[in-house]
């Protein structure tokens, strides 16, 4: 605990001042906040079928718990509660708001007939969050796919199906929002969909529609995906070039810091690797996966097990990434080459068990993602990616069990957002990280997919009461503070935005300023450099942690 406390007192020394020039606000998405599972013409999701097919909430953890008072069929109302959560928003001075759009709200049947009542609701919503000053993120798909697609062709396993289906109902949101959204995200975090909901899963965490199957299904599953965002952002290139539509796609991506030199480029794959499975093949000049990653196994991702694509495929892909959208949660260090001793970098030890806190990270990982894909986004400025940190949080366990008092002063969680801050200030500021949205996750204490034994919100809700009510947290406070004098003007525009499709050029990483800086770079070069020797920001911080924890022993 005490070691903890160090890393935080040295991720949060340089707060001072804020960021100029950045979009920040909230990330939700529709399952987890919206309720209203079959209201004004939805058809059920794969989530709603899996509750209304006697599935159990999971993680009990015995009195006052509150899974049983939770309601997966309200979660945190946002549906009738919209106009308030926006103004609530609009309170905080925050300039962007990243929501999903619950796809069988659209098309209850999957395909055919458009529900109008859902293409009205989040009329509704954009139209409230443009009128308050706040920029709209929407995410296409965030798991909850229309149950009516499982039942008719077995989803995202169905490879022409699913993306025949996924193209019609692209088509409609943009005919409908393309005017008034520019940013856009396909599909969140493929790797915990596909794998929970169709590779081998060995644990209670199985998510609908529970195949349960074998691991090429999730690899299948993954490709579908990288497929169908290829399509559908070529959909909207070419049909709606008038709304200049930018597109990404979510990934969670922990951060390995090295702990010597010699671990930066065994850490630098195993932090891109987490991103390449994917964004490699739509950030690439060929449409194809880095080569690199055939022999790399990491974490989620064996590389030898990757299906490979058609030239049809690969050039229906490449190049349909505009910027880099990152969730980021956790970080860890990495001594597996030198064998060095590494401290622990967790803030809490009750926090939600996968996260592994560390704040501080954010501002190699932003550096990393920045240099490494530059060269290969057309809008890249000076050879750095743009990147929106699509999702930032921290999960509490105690707070889910606790009283409401414990919520509003959530410690914790203030202190990992001091720390994201100083750290994002540094990137920014300091290093001229192109970092151009700052999305905390979430607004709302809501549903955690199978679970409400852990709160993610800056804004608590009255889910034990069940009254739903909404408190502001000290942190959404403290965040609004910081970004007090960051004016986003409601048409930012990406930086430097070239032509889609241009000619990718490999222009080298550029020196950082301040932070000294090594990238492995496997997406640019298309294999691990050889010549990494200098050290990584992480590193560097790895030292001043060290040194500050060193001070405290004398
Ligand atoms: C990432 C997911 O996108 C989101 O749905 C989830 O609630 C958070 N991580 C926290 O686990």
């Amino acid at each position: 605990m005490k070691l903890a406390a160090v890393a935080l007192v040295a991720a949060t020394a340089a707060v001072a001042q804020n960021i100029p020039s950045i979009a920040w606000g909230f990330a939700s998405s529709a399952y987890q906040v919206e309720g209203a599972w079959n209201v004004d013409g939805k058809g059920p999701s794969v989530w709603d079928h899996w509750f209304l097919n006697n599935h159990s909430l999971v993680a009990s953890k015995g009195a006052g718990n509150p899974i049983a008072a939770g309601d997966v069929f309200k979660t945190a109302g946002h549906y009738d509660r919209m106009k308030e959560d926006v103004a609530l928003m609009a309170s905080f001075k925050s300039s962007m708001y990243r929501f999903s759009v619950a796809w069988s709200r659209i098309f209850p049947q999957c395909n055919g007939q458009v529900n109008q009542k859902g293409i009205d609701f989040y009329s509704r919503l954009i139209d409230e969050l443009l009128n308050a000053g706040i920029q709209p993120v929407l995410t296409m798909y965030h798991w909850d796919t229309p149950q009516a697609c499982e039942d008719q062709y077995g989803s995202l396993l169905n490879r022409d199906m699913f993306i025949r289906d996924f193209t019609s109902y692209a088509d409609v949101l943009y005919a409908n929002f393309g005017s008034r959204v520019k940013y856009w995200l396909t599909f969140n975090e493929p790797a915990a969909y596909c794998g929970r909901g169709f590779g081998p899963v060995n644990d209670a965490y199985i998510w609908p529609p529970g195949k349960n199957g074998r691991e090429s299904d999730k690899y299948n599953c993954i490709a579908t995906t990288s497929i169908a965002h290829g399509v559908v952002v070529q959909l909207a290139r070419s049909k709606y070039p008038q709304y200049e539509m930018k597109f990404s796609m979510p990934l969670i991506i922990a951060y390995y810091i090295p702990v010597a030199p010699a671990d930066v480029e065994q850490a630098n794959i195993n932090t891109l690797s987490q991103g390449d499975w994917l964004w490699g093949s739509l950030a690439s000049a060929d449409g194809d996966y880095p080569a690199y990653l055939k022999t790399v196994k990491t974490g989620d991702m064996d590389g030898s097990l990757l299906p490979s694509f058609t030239a049809a495929e690969k050039a229906t892909m490449k190049g349909t990434l505009d910027y880099i959208a990152l969730n980021y949660y956790s970080a860890q260090y990495f001594n597996g080459v030198s064998g060095q001793s590494a401290p622990t970098l967790t803030i809490k030890a009750d926090q939600v068990p996968w996260q592994s806190a560390y704040p501080g990270g954010i501002r190699g990982i932003t550096q990393l993602m920045a240099r490494s894909y530059g060269p290969l986004l057309a809008s890249s400025v000076g050879g750095l990616a743009p990147i929106m940190i699509s999702e930032c949080g921290y999960g509490s366990i105690s707070e889910a069990f606790g009283p409401i008092s414990q919520s509003v002063n959530d410690v914790d969680r203030q202190a990992f957002f001091e720390g994201i801050t100083a750290g994002l200030q540094l990137a920014v500021v300091e290093d001229k990280t192109p970092v151009f949205g700052f999305l905390a996750w979430s607004l709302l204490d809501n549903l955690e997919w199978l679970t409400f034994d852990q709160t993610w919100g800056l804004v608590h809700v009255d889910q034990q009461g069940g009254t739903l009510e909404r408190t502001v947290k000290q942190s959404a406070n403290k965040l609004a503070a910081f970004f007090a004098g960051s004016k986003s003007p409601i048409a930012l525009a990406l930086p430097g935005s070239k032509p889609a499709n241009s000619t990718v050029s490999s222009a080298p990483a550029a020196t950082a300023s301040g932070a000294a800086v090594t990238t492995a770079n496997p997406t640019a070069t298309g294999s691990p450099s050889k010549s990494s020797n200098s050290i990584a920001p992480g590193y560097s911080v790895a030292i001043a942690l060290f040194s500050a924890f060193a001070l405290m022993l004398v």
